[in-house]
């Protein structure tokens, strides 16, 4: 499962493709709009550190618009994956874009149905958005759980890039279910490395070494 990173800060970004473990990133309006500058220039950066897949967002809920924002974005970059949301709007963009070799993120998925459009309309990554599902009470991962079976049946080539992960808990579940992608915010990734007994071990193995070392001289 390939790990993006759902941010659009340069320095979590620096920080998580220097450990080696990031294929890619995502953003979107709300994250863009907390850093400070062009986003343009933002996203270029952004590009030239991961060289990876980087989502981008249009703004424009109209099908001519996003097809406009859209061209624009990926003029920015090679890296460039036009999100667009799922509206019918967004759907009509996404055909558009696919068809001239533009890859596109179908954003703000909640029902597999919707999952199911966007592939037909050949989305490159479709994003349910699991956290959100959480929190008005229904169990997010299942959606996921009924895209993976959808998408084998039919072995549509769209990618299942899980969004909206709050845990270390939507990343395993993800992974066990053979999503393609998760894309997490950086201190969701902090909490996968995390494991209190990693740290007492390592901590017991210095010391006894330490101690072993006093003993011999
Ligand atoms: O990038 C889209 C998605 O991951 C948003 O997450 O936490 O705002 O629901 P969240």
């Amino acid at each position: 499962m390939k790990l993006f990173v759902d941010t659009g800060n340069v320095k979590e970004i620096e920080a998580l493709a220097a450990l080696g473990i990031l294929d890619g990133v995502t953003t979107n309006p709300s994250l863009l709009a907390k850093e400070s500058g062009d986003y343009r220039q933002i996203l270029k950066q952004i590009c030239q550190i991961v060289r990876g897949p980087v989502s981008a967002e249009v703004v424009a809920t109209d099908t001519a618009g996003m097809l406009r924002e859209g061209r624009d974005l990926a003029s920015i970059d090679e890296h460039v994956v036009i999100k667009v949301p799922f509206t019918k709007d967004g759907v009509r963009a996404c055909k558009t874009l696919a068809s001239e070799g533009q890859r596109v993120n179908v954003t703000l998925i909640f029902s597999a149905t919707q999952a199911w459009l966007a592939a037909k309309v050949g989305a490159a990554y479709v994003s349910p958005f699991v956290g959100r599902l959480d929190d008005v009470g229904t169990t997010g991962m299942n959606l996921v759980r009924e895209i993976v079976d959808i998408f084998d049946n039919f072995e549509f080539p769209t990618e299942i890039l899980v969004a909206s992960v709050r845990n270390p808990i939507h990343v395993v579940e993800a992974a066990r279910m053979g999503a393609d992608v998760v894309t997490a915010p950086a201190a969701v990734i902090e909490q996968c490395f995390k494991h209190p007994l990693t740290d007492i071990g390592l901590e017991r193995f210095l010391k006894d070494w330490e101690k072993a070392q006093a003993a011999k001289v």
